[in-house]
């Protein structure tokens, strides 16, 4: 795909995602129905199901070789990313939109033939919408991002759920080292977070393709690092474990990480 074709479906997918958004806003002043899918954590509504139905009409309409790999399922089973991909999440956070209207977001990573093109993370109620165009750099509401500075870890807030310490204790040691730890509610959101610095780091033990494809392309764009727990890259195909962060706080966790283990071994 050429630079400007990649730059042509960046802004089509920009377009699009603001559309969505203006979608939700009104669809959220009706009510609409609320399901429990696996469990009481994981909810989806009408409002997720039609914002998938948007992109997906949108783009089968105008790329119909592209393939879609969505959370509510209205796209093709993706089993590899050849071609042009979109990873879509249409409400990642839809406990917080359900319980909170608000600190959700569309998120949508565009891939072609395995290379990140474009990364799209709109937070509709803020109206803040992070972009990435691979290779070219990152933007919050059109304006450019920095590169991530380094960061030393008692200056870093980091984000995670606090449940995930009663899987591994070694978090404990970042509790202690870190400048605070925050939860969001919302993978896309905390991965645009750590993009543009408001975080230095998220961690997450389970999420999917479409949680983190969007934010993924905005903090590579900017210089961080992402990878899943164990530092394997992401593959996009199937749920995994995130470490995704500021470079040098990367590094940093993932040696207090290991000294942790060497502790309690
Ligand atoms: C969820 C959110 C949440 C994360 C879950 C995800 P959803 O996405 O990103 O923060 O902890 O693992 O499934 O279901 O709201 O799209
Ligand atoms: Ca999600
Ligand atoms: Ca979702």
């Amino acid at each position: 795909m050429n630079e400007q074709s990649r730059k042509a479906l960046y802004d089509t997918a920009l377009e699009w995602t603001y559309e969505s958004g203006k979608h939700i806003r009104e669809k959220m002043e009706n009510t609409y129905n609320v399901d429990i899918k696996a469990h009481q954590h994981d909810l989806v509504t009408d409002v997720d199901r039609s914002v998938e139905q948007f992109f997906r009409d949108r783009v089968k309409k105008s790329f119909p070789a592209h393939r879609i790999m969505g959370e509510e399922g209205l796209g093709e089973n993706v089993e590899d990313l050849k071609g042009t991909v979109w990873i879509i999440d249409p409400i990642d956070g839809t406990v917080n939109f359900v319980h909170q209207g608000c600190y959700f977001a569309v998120s949508v990573g565009i891939f072609h033939n395995g290379e990140p093109v474009a990364g799209i993370v709109y937070d509709v109620m803020a109206d803040e919408m992070f972009s990435a165009l691979a290779g070219k750099g990152l933007w919050l509401n059109g304006k450019p991002l920095p590169q991530l500075a380094d960061t030393s870890i008692d200056e870093a807030l980091l984000s995670f759920n606090n449940g995930w310490m009663m899987k591994d204790r070694r978090l404990e040691e970042l509790v202690r080292q870190s400048r605070g730890i925050r939860s969001y509610g919302a993978a896309a959101l905390e991965m645009a977070y750590v993009a543009c610095g408001r975080i230095e780091a998220y961690i997450s033990f389970n999420l999917a393709p479409w949680d983190v494809a969007g934010g993924y392309v905005l903090i590579t764009e900017a210089g961080g690092t992402v990878t899943n727990y164990t530092g394997e890259p992401l593959t996009f195909l199937k749920k995994d474990t995130l470490l995704a962060a500021n470079a040098s706080v990367y590094h940093t966790i993932t040696d207090l990480l290991e000294q942790a283990g060497n502790e309690t071994r």
